[in-house]
């Protein structure tokens, strides 16, 4: 198979908060990564905006140095880079004040795409925006990108969504949302729409039930002060995992088209049902010998915050009534594992005689890592001795479909970015998406606050508390093993 690099018009993205972590970890990275792969027209621009004073070749120094912690060296040589480099410029901007705009407005192109990546802290938001429009440097080719936390609540977001909206139109708005680049998120879709196999079979009647998985290794440990205010359900929930579970159940939109999309995945939302205590596990890691406790990560002896949830989560429309959804992310557990499963029912009769091991078909869909999907199916062993059945699994790993060496997949950013510059909005999320998302959270998390619950703690490196192994076997389920560290 032949990867395809898509040319973009040129474009100049104004990158606010440019000397920031997210910066130089995946921004910065992904546009070197897209002009290593030719995409980047020779006459685009990044101009780094921060409130720093630096001149370009300080930000120049800096931007090197982001890739040449956060780029694999075998797309690093000094010839590139420098080409790359000399696309970068740097204008200090005051985003509470009048700093900067006037060499801002003077140094972008008008008739080009104009990105503005607001990669701030969210009370930055409508400041910026107002100031861009204020300042007649946004006009009608412009795109406004913002980073998450999109609020921590309904009542926040809907005042970031009116500030934006303030100044910008809601198609000129993208709310990132880094999963929906991953390529396996965007597969999930192509499997269940461009192939008859799965359509018929997916709903109640044959899927037993969905699990999704977010597990990561590490702590919270260098941003313990983000994190305590947020906890899993905020920073993980709220967003990536509601969007995993709005792809998996959302009716097929008539057209591949952002809006015909988000309103399918907007009517999942409004079809959750509210979650009540029992239905809810939070977590928070334990101390090892080595390694510290959530509470000493956060910095907070007091913390109630969750570095763990896992949730059973029913959905009441024609297609899922009868089908659970259980979802649980953690930090500090075995291993980085992020998938969805799809359980689907066991045969309605056996002809065979049945194993103690469940023979039902599974779709696992897996983002990381070894992006990919497999699909079980029970066989029969090879060999004389009667019909014994297993289960093996059809393995589509997409580095190994992708060429016989395995090409690299590109990074959630690179995609993303590069479907702003097209002006793309199908894989961002829409104002009332998150509002209705936050809407469906916040009554979770204020319970939480009124009963003022502990979360259970769980031992590093496992799957979380036991009471959340408990969720799903008191109904004769059981969640994937997520295997070995
Ligand atoms: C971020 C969360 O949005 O996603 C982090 O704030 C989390 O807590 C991260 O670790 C996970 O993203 P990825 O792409 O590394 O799986």
């Amino acid at each position: 198979m032949v990867s395809r690099t898509i040319p973009v018009d040129t474009f100049d993205l104004i990158l606010f908060g440019a000397t920031g972590d997210l910066a130089a970890r995946k921004i910065l990275p992904s546009l070197y990564r897209r002009f290593v792969a030719g995409q980047m027209p020779d006459d685009a621009r990044v101009i780094g905006a921060a409130r720093s004073d630096m001149d370009d070749k300080a930000f120049r120094k800096l931007v090197a140095k982001a890739l040449s912690t956060y780029v694999a060296e075998s797309k690093r040589d000094k010839k590139t880079i420098d080409a790359f480099l000399a696309q970068c410029s740097y204008i200090a901007v005051d985003a509470m004040g009048d700093g900067g705009w006037a060499e801002l407005k003077a140094s972008v192109r008008d008739e080009v795409v104009k990105a503005f990546y607001f990669s701030v802290a969210p009370s930055l938001f409508g400041p910026l925006a107002e100031r861009l429009r204020s300042n007649g440097i946004a006009c009608e080719n412009s795109r406004l990108v913002v980073e998450k936390p999109f609020g921590t609540d309904l009542a926040t977001a809907k005042k970031l969504n009116a500030d934006l909206a303030a100044s910008f139109d809601e198609t000129q708005i993208y709310r990132i949302d880094h999963f929906l680049g991953k390529e396996t998120v965007q597969n999930l879709m192509a499997v269940r729409f461009s192939n008859v196999l799965f359509e018929p079979l997916w709903n109640e009647r044959y899927i037993d039930h969905v699990q999704i998985t977010v597990a990561e290794p590490m702590g919270v440990g260098g941003r313990g002060g983000y994190y305590d205010t947020s906890g899993a359900m905020r920073d993980m929930v709220q967003n990536h995992l509601m969007q995993l579970l709005c792809l998996t159940a959302m009716e097929p939109p008539a057209t591949f088209d952002p809006d015909r999309l988000r309103d399918e995945k907007l009517k999942v939302i409004r079809a959750l049902d509210p979650i009540g205590p029992k239905d809810i596990v939070r977590g928070q890691y334990k101390a090892t010998d080595t390694a510290p406790s959530y509470i000493e990560d956060a910095e907070n002896p007091d913390s109630k915050t969750e570095s763990f949830v896992a949730m059973k989560i029913g959905i009441s429309n024609w297609r899922w009534k009868h089908t659970p959804f259980y979802l649980r992310t953690g930090k500090r557990m075995t291993k980085r594992l992020s998938e969805i499963v799809v359980q689907f029912k066991e045969t309605p009769h056996s002809i065979f005689e049945r194993d103690e091991e469940s023979k039902a078909n599974t779709l696992t869909i897996r983002l990381q890592p070894d992006e990919g999907m497999d699909l079980s199916v029970t066989i029969k062993e090879p060999g004389p001795g009667g019909m014994r059945l297993v289960n093996v699994p059809l393995d589509m790993t997409f580095a190994d479909a992708l060429g016989p060496n395995g090409e690299e997949i590109p990074d959630a950013y690179e995609r993303l970015i590069m479907d702003v510059i097209r002006g793309n909005q199908t894989l961002f999320m829409r104002g009332d998406e998150v509002e209705a998302a936050w809407a469906w959270t916040d009554p979770i998390i204020e319970a939480w606050t009124e009963r003022g619950d502990r979360p259970h703690p769980y031992t590093q490196g496992s799957s979380g508390p036991e009471e959340a192994l408990a969720l799903m076997h008191r109904d004769g389920r059981r969640w994937r093993d997520l295997g070995e560290e």
